[in-house]
């Protein structure tokens, strides 16, 4: 067998055994052809394996898809006549294929030293802002071939959600965008999921210079997020004990704080109004004061309240009605929406408050609050005590 065949017989091999993980042409014998390089992939299309060839010219990439035997055939095609080197890469072996003068082949296979996956995109398959890195391997997102563990499917949704929605705001609000340094904090950080991919994405990504803080109670997940961090060489992502209501904290151009427990979202709605933070984004937790503190008889609601789950939903909805009307009073831009599907978690809910500088009619939405609790039966709202 001549060493085109080896090649030949290894390609068909690792496509039988989907173990292809990318083959790259080069070196074009038409010097003056236009294609100067071809790089293959293996992608799904309804559900079946198609190759996936990006024909790179001097100024623009080509993309076509082939099913795989006809793919399979023009990429022999192709290292016959027209391209001098191929590289091929498996999940096992790394094999060189180089043309010499007359119709020799050179052929060297090397074992893989580092582990290679053989991604397959996939056409139905949403385009996502994270790229997959180290971190999610630390934290449990994905397995140290690249695939998202089993039970993180929602988590991994969920982190690309948030992400997702942060970078539709910068893009609206270019002046965010241009802060150097971006002084973010996350309030009760806890595992650091989405704290470690917004870092990753806005100073990886994006290119921003970023400080960022994780505040968090236990102590155990500040050594786990702060050693990941070192790990992974996340330089100005650090992670500090403490609680949000008490935690001091200077400074601040981006505060978020999402899923933060009851009142701790108040707590950090407030810090971030006090430190007039330019972005202040949380998604509610549970929701457990507005319900306590509920004055039932006074409330044209109160054959609603006789029923506990729909007391516990209107209470939800007050409170966080009132941190809205807050927000708008402290003279934020606001919005509230549902961020991530609710088949993915319950807590879906998201605020996001931009600073803004024209006129607030403080008095009139203080009277809407006013009128609201009044109508609700809210005796006190915790938010309205811990502002300004
Ligand atoms: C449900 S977890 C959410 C973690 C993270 N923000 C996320 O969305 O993946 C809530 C975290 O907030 C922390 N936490 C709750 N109350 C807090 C407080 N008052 N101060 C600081 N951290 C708090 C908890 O310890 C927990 O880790």
């Amino acid at each position: 067998m001549d060493q085109l065949e080896v090649l030949i017989k290894e390609l068909y091999t690792c496509v039988r055994e989907d173990s292809f993980a990318r083959l790259t042409l080069s070196k074009p014998s038409d010097k003056t052809a236009e294609v100067k390089k071809v790089i293959i992939r293996m992608t799904i299309i309804k559900d079946k394996r198609h190759f996936s060839f990006v024909y790179r010219h001097s100024t623009k990439d080509i993309t076509k898809n082939y099913g795989v035997s006809e793919g399979s055939d023009l990429i022999v095609q192709l290292i016959q006549s027209d391209f001098e080197i191929a590289n091929l890469f498996t999940t096992e072996k790394h094999i060189v294929v180089e043309r010499l003068p007359g119709k020799n082949f050179k052929l060297k296979v090397q074992k893989q030293k580092t582990e290679v996956e053989a991604t397959r995109s996939h056409d139905k398959q949403k385009k996502t802002l994270l790229s997959k890195t180290d971190y999610l391997v630390h934290l449990g997102v994905l397995n140290k071939k690249g695939n998202i563990q089993k039970d993180k499917g929602d988590k991994f949704k969920q982190i690309n959600k948030y992400v997702e929605i942060i970078d539709g705001i910068l893009r609206n609000n270019p002046s965010l965008a241009k802060l150097d340094p971006m002084q973010i904090v996350d309030m009760g950080s806890g595992k650091g999921y989405l704290t470690f991919a917004l870092y990753d994405y806005l100073k990886n990504k994006l290119g921003q210079n970023v400080i960022m803080r994780g505040i968090e109670l236990r102590p155990n997940l500040i050594d786990i997020c702060n050693g990941i961090a070192q790990d992974v060489g996340f330089e100005q992502l650090f992670f500090e004990e403490g609680s949000i209501e008490q935690s001091d904290i200077g400074e601040v151009d981006v505060l978020i704080a999402l899923h933060a427990c009851d009142t701790a979202t108040d707590d950090a709605i407030a810090k971030g109004i006090a430190a007039n933070a330019k972005l202040i984004i949380c998604s509610p937790c549970c929701h457990k004061q507005v319900r306590k503190d509920l004055i039932e008889d006074n409330s044209e609601l109160s054959s609603v309240y006789q029923f506990g789950i729909l007391k516990e939903r209107q209470a939800e909805i007050i409170t966080d009605t009132i941190r809205a009307l807050i927000l708008k009073k402290a003279g934020y831009k606001t919005n509230v929406f549902e961020f991530i599907s609710t088949e993915h978690t319950g807590k879906n809910l998201m605020i996001t408050a931009i600073k803004h500088d024209g006129k607030v009619d403080v008095e009139k939405i203080e009277a809407e609050i006013v009128r609201l609790k009044k109508q609700f039966g809210v005796g006190r709202h915790y938010l309205e005590e811990v502002v300004f």
